[in-house]
Order: structure tokens, then sequence, then C-alpha cells
């Protein structure tokens, strides 16, 4: 088996900013309660024309540029996403034809905020195989498209964003492990009714506002504490390393109070996990990936640094993984 390790990140936020004050004029809520209760502050959100095809290709092209690969040489592309611009084809397709990537096998994953831990995942499978060389991982959302804008339990959480990695074969170092879970039994907690399928797109279905996210946040938060942190004692357990070993915790952005609480059970101190839910909501697969991203750039990451993404997400589906940098 090879090693493979992330060799380049990137990112593209959109330009528009909707602040805490924006949403009070919108629905009954308060800057303060959105902070306190979920440490929110502003989210971006795309332009009339924007989709999420157009922020996966411009997070791409600064992942390639950072990994310095030529997008001819790309050979898997995945792209994770609860937003794709259609029903089909997918994102990963979109994003080949704007990259002339021309050799490069495509597929969009459905794992919703754990997307980019699992396209990591797969995407580590194929390299370490010796099937393909490298891999262009993307993790992008329009969640605008799909939040009610008159609900103000959801509206206040979710964002839009994208992030990227070059994965590729390295000498040393590389991922160590990764942990993937899933409970279709919990499918209910946070679903789109509508526009699938079982209920295809009607005037009942959009009268009854199908089409937008049905989250149970109670009982979500407390799942969330609970298998984010079994998620990253078992994939440090896999690594052979322990929580004192982590130099970094990049989780995913729901809820600050989420992730301090898990922090708090693992014994972790704040200063190692990376937060910017502050300044971007929810974005599903994007949060992790800009996360990422972001703290590399910041130099918050650095060669030989032990670094811990950990996601929970609609499934529900959850992931962890174990990276020396
Ligand atoms: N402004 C003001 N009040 C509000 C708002 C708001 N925006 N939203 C809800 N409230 C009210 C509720 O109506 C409720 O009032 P009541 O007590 O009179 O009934 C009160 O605030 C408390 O509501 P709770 O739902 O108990 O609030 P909670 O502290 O749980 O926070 C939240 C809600 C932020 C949604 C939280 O539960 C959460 O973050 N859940 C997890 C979400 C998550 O992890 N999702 C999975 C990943 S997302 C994905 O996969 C796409």
């Amino acid at each position: 088996m090879r090693k493979v390790g992330i060799i380049g990140v990137g990112e593209y936020l959109p330009k528009k900013i909707l602040t805490n004050a924006d949403l009070e004029k919108m629905v009954d809520t308060s800057d303060e309660w959105i902070t306190s209760r979920t440490g929110i502050k502003q989210r971006r959100l795309v332009a009339k024309n924007e989709a999420t095809s157009d922020l996966a290709i411009k997070a791409a092209r600064h992942a390639l540029e950072d990994a310095q690969l030529n997008p001819k040489n790309i050979e898997l592309i995945i792209v994770a996403t609860i937003t794709p611009d259609m029903a089909f084809p997918s994102v990963a397709s979109l994003l080949q034809n704007a990259l002339s990537a021309k050799k490069a096998v495509c597929l969009d994953i459905c794992a919703a905020c754990a997307g980019f831990v699992y396209a990591i995942t797969v995407a580590q499978q194929f390299i370490a195989r010796g099937i393909h060389k490298n891999a262009l991982v993307v993790g992008a959302e329009v969640l605008s498209s799909i939040t009610d804008w008159k609900d103000r339990n959801t509206c206040v959480l979710f964002g839009d964003g994208a992030g990227a990695a070059v994965l590729s074969e390295v000498k040393s170092g590389g991922i160590l492990s990764t942990y993937l879970g899933s409970d279709g039994s919990k499918a209910d907690l946070l679903m789109i009714p509508g526009g699938g399928s079982r209920n295809p797109a009607t005037y009942r279905t959009i009268d009854s506002r199908m089409h937008y996210i049905k989250m149970q946040g109670n009982e979500l938060f407390k799942l969330a504490v609970t298998i984010m942190t079994e998620a990253a004692q078992i994939a440090l357990k896999q690594a052979g390393l322990q929580c004192k070993d982590l130099d970094l915790v990049i989780p995913h952005q729901a809820n600050k109070r989420i992730i301090m609480a898990m922090a708090k059970k693992l014994g972790l101190p704040k200063e190692k996990i990376y937060l910017n839910i502050e300044k971007y909501g929810n974005m599903s697969s994007a949060s992790t990936a800009t996360a990422l991203c972001e703290a590399v750039k910041e130099g918050r990451i650095k060669k030989g640094d032990i670094v811990l993404l950990d996601a929970f997400g609609a499934g529900l589906v959850w992931g962890a993984c174990v990276i020396k940098w």
C-alpha cells in the first residue's frame, strides 16, 4: 500500500455576507441568540448566477496551484455535496470539463457534513492501491438554495462555500488512519423530503415547503457530541496515537457548542481546535474543507503536525481522519 497525503489545499467563499443583524430583519431571532447558541456571526451567500460547481471550480483551481499540479494530470475527481447544480450529471463531471482534466474519473459523494472526510477516504483508497496517482477532492455547497428562509430554527445556521484538497502519493507521513460510520435508522432527523423520487416536485410539495432542510436540531446536537468524540478516539487508536499527540483538530462546523463539548470530552484545550463557524456558519461538506485550507494558510498546521479531521451529518454519517502533515 502506498502512503497518501494532502499536497495542496484551496477554498472559495462567495462575496455576499449575511450577518445576524440581517437575519433579525427576516425572522424572529436575535444576534444574541444566534451567537450564544451556535457561535455564528455571519455567513456567505452565492450571487444569483452562482451554483455549486462555480464555487467548486474556484476552490479546485486554488488547490491545484497550491499543489503545483496541472489539471491534465488529475486522475480522479470527487465532489462531496448535497446541493449539486442539478440531479445529474455530477458536479465532478462539470468540474472536469471546466478544468479540462480529461484523464479524470468523476463522481459525487452524498454524505452531507461528513462528505469531505468521506471523499478523502475514498480517494485515499484509490491512490494507496496504485489505481490512481492523484485525486482532487472538493467539498462544495450552496446550502442557501435548500434553506427555508422563513424557518428560524434552521435559516440562521447555514451558508455557502467550497474547499478543496489534492491528494497524492507521499514518501512519509500523510494519512495515518481513516474511520467512517453510518446509522440510517436516524435518517429522519435531518432531510429534505421533497424533490426526489419519493416526493417529486409538485405544486403541493412546493406549497408545503418540502424542498427545504427539515432538522431535529436538539436530538442531532446530542448525537453529534457523542459520535464525533467516539470517531476521534477510534481514528486516533487506529493510528496508534492519543489525544495528547494532536496538534490541531479540524471539526465539522455545525455549532460551536457541539465542538467545545467534544473537545472537553477528549480533554483537548481550545487552542488545539480550529474554528471558522463565526465567519461562515455550517457549510456542510465545505466546512471541514475550508477550515483545513484556512488552518494551513494561517500557519496553524506545520510540516510534521498531527491533524485530526472529524465530521458528522445527515444520514446519519460520520468520519474521522488522522493526518501527519
Ligand atoms: N432565534 C431565536 N430563538 C430560536 C431560534 C432562533 N433562530 N431557533 C430556535 N429558537 C428557539 C426555539 O423555538 C426554542 O424555543 P422554545 O423553548 O420556546 O420552544 C428555543 O430557541 C430552544 O430551541 P432548541 O432547539 O432547544 O435550541 P438548541 O439550543 O438545541 O439550538 C440548534 C438549536 C442550534 C439547531 C442546535 O440544536 C444544533 O446545533 N443542533 C445540531 C445541528 C447539527 O449538528 N446538524 C447536523 C449537521 S448539519 C448537516 O448535515 C447538513
